[in-house]
């Protein structure tokens, strides 16, 4: 090669590089993926047909499919008949929809609701609710500074509020040994933190270890709460996804409310109604009286407005056609009872499976004592990376399957497998 070819071809490199390192963002270090959709990924890349997905916190039908409820497709007929224009909606959005979404989370009969003292707003889905409830505390929360989630909790929990100003701290949730609540921890932690500290609440269907307080637990939680002055923060993303029933899946922010507590509620329509990509959710304050109400309110929409000035329309609208209509509604519910009930089919299967017919060492009661879309096995990392690479099964490492993903189709496989993880024939 020419002489002075190479010199030009020098010049180049040294000018790109030159022009690399005055980039503006060349100190930009590169972040950690995200566990779960790396999960995604890896079942994407896989072309074996045997392939299962258990990272996804969606809901598969019995052929695993995604779901569209039928509800949601009459909503969506009545919606398209009505020629509706696509105007803005308001900053804290469709009115109807969360004078709706307040009454299906608090109760009809809920004295909040009927003294008019619920601050609500139209959010991005359930993210968004608690990244508008993690700005307004961190302004309006008196000595806002620290916020306490269970350990484990959804992943995206601690980087909302986080990036919300506050300092997040931990109270114990799981006990790994029993595969169930820690309850004990859970109180001495609750009755340790500071006062005005804010606690956040699953309401129901605890992600990601579907394990989920009883009751009478609920009960003591909401009389530490209001010993310790702590300020109760409700994450509701799965009513009637844990149970089948819309009421029961509410009882603890029901009861909180009935116990006089004020509470913050982040509400999501992406999993009860099928509408993740909508993003569809509320987010709401009870207030004293009227007149604080409206202070609040005016509060949310300075929060919201320099975010993202106002919600999507589509979804709202739907969801609220499912809520306001007494017939869609009823349908609605029967439909998300289907759903829980297949998801709580799949538990009893997979146990059976397990415990009976292939006598996997171990205690699997969990799979069937464990609440909602997601179940804890137990399986360790080394398992799970095991379960991916010999049998084509992808999960979380810290072994969470999303017990949605699994179907008539392909849960014997799928038991097998963990069958075989354990007694370490894979
Ligand atoms: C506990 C919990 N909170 C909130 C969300 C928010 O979901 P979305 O923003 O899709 O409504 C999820 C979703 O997986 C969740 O599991």
């Amino acid at each position: 090669m020419l002489a002075s070819t190479l010199a030009r071809r020098s010049v180049v490199t040294v000018k790109s590089n030159a022009a690399r390192s005055l980039s503006v963002w060349s100190s930009v270090p590169a972040g950690p993926p995200d566990p779960i959709l790396g999960v995604t990924e890896a079942f994407k890349a896989d072309k074996d047909p045997r392939k299962i997905n258990l990272g996804v916190g969606a809901y598969r039908d019995d052929t695993g499919k995604p779901y569209i409820l039928p509800s949601v497709q009459k909503a969506e007929e009545i919606i398209t008949a009505s020629k509706p224009d696509k105007e803005y909606l308001p900053i804290t959005g469709l009115a109807e929809f969360n004078k709706n979404a307040a009454k299906l989370a608090y109760g009809a009969d809920s004295a909040a609701l009927k003294d008019g003292v619920i601050a609500i707003t139209q959010s991005i889905s359930g993210t968004g609710a608690l990244r508008i409830g993690g700005a307004f505390l961190a302004r309006h929360y008196p000595n806002a500074k620290v916020i306490y989630l269970p350990t484990p909790s959804w992943g995206n929990h601690t980087p909302i509020f986080r990036d919300s100003g506050f300092e997040v701290r931990q109270y114990r949730y799981f006990d790994k040994k029993t595969v169930g609540l820690d309850f004990e921890g859970l109180k001495a932690d609750l009755k340790a933190a500071p006062e005005n500290s804010i606690v956040l609440l699953h309401a129901c269907a605890h992600n990601p270890t579907g394990v989920d307080p009883t009751h009478e637990q609920w009960k003591d939680i909401s009389d530490i709460v209001k010993e310790k002055k702590l300020f109760p923060f409700f994450d509701m993303a799965y009513q009637g996804f844990a149970t089948g029933s819309i009421a029961n899946d509410a009882f603890a922010v029901r009861h909180f409310t009935s116990q006089g507590h004020q509470v913050a509620l982040a509400q999501s329509f992406a999993k009860n109604m099928g509408l993740y990509g909508e993003r569809v959710g509320a987010f709401s304050l009870t207030t004293r009286d009227p007149e604080e109400k409206a202070r609040v309110d005016s509060q949310l929409k300075i929060v919201i407005r320099p975010m993202y000035s106002n919600p999507p329309l589509h979804g709202a609208r739907i969801a609220n056609a499912i809520l306001s209509d007494k017939a869609l509604n009823t349908q609605w519910e029967g439909e998300v009872k289907q759903m829980a009930d297949r998801i709580i089919g799949m538990r009893e299967t997979l146990y059976n499976m397990l415990s009976h017919e292939l006598k996997t060492p171990g205690d699997w009661r969990h799979i069937t004592s464990q609440i909602g879309m997601f179940s804890f096995t137990g399986l360790t990392t080394p398992q799970t990376k095991a379960l991916a690479e010999k049998a084509h099964i992808y999960m979380t490492a810290d072994g969470r399957i999303s017990m949605a993903g699994l179907n008539a189709g392909n849960i014997h496989y799928f038991a097998q497998s963990v069958d075989a993880a354990v007694k370490g024939n894979l």
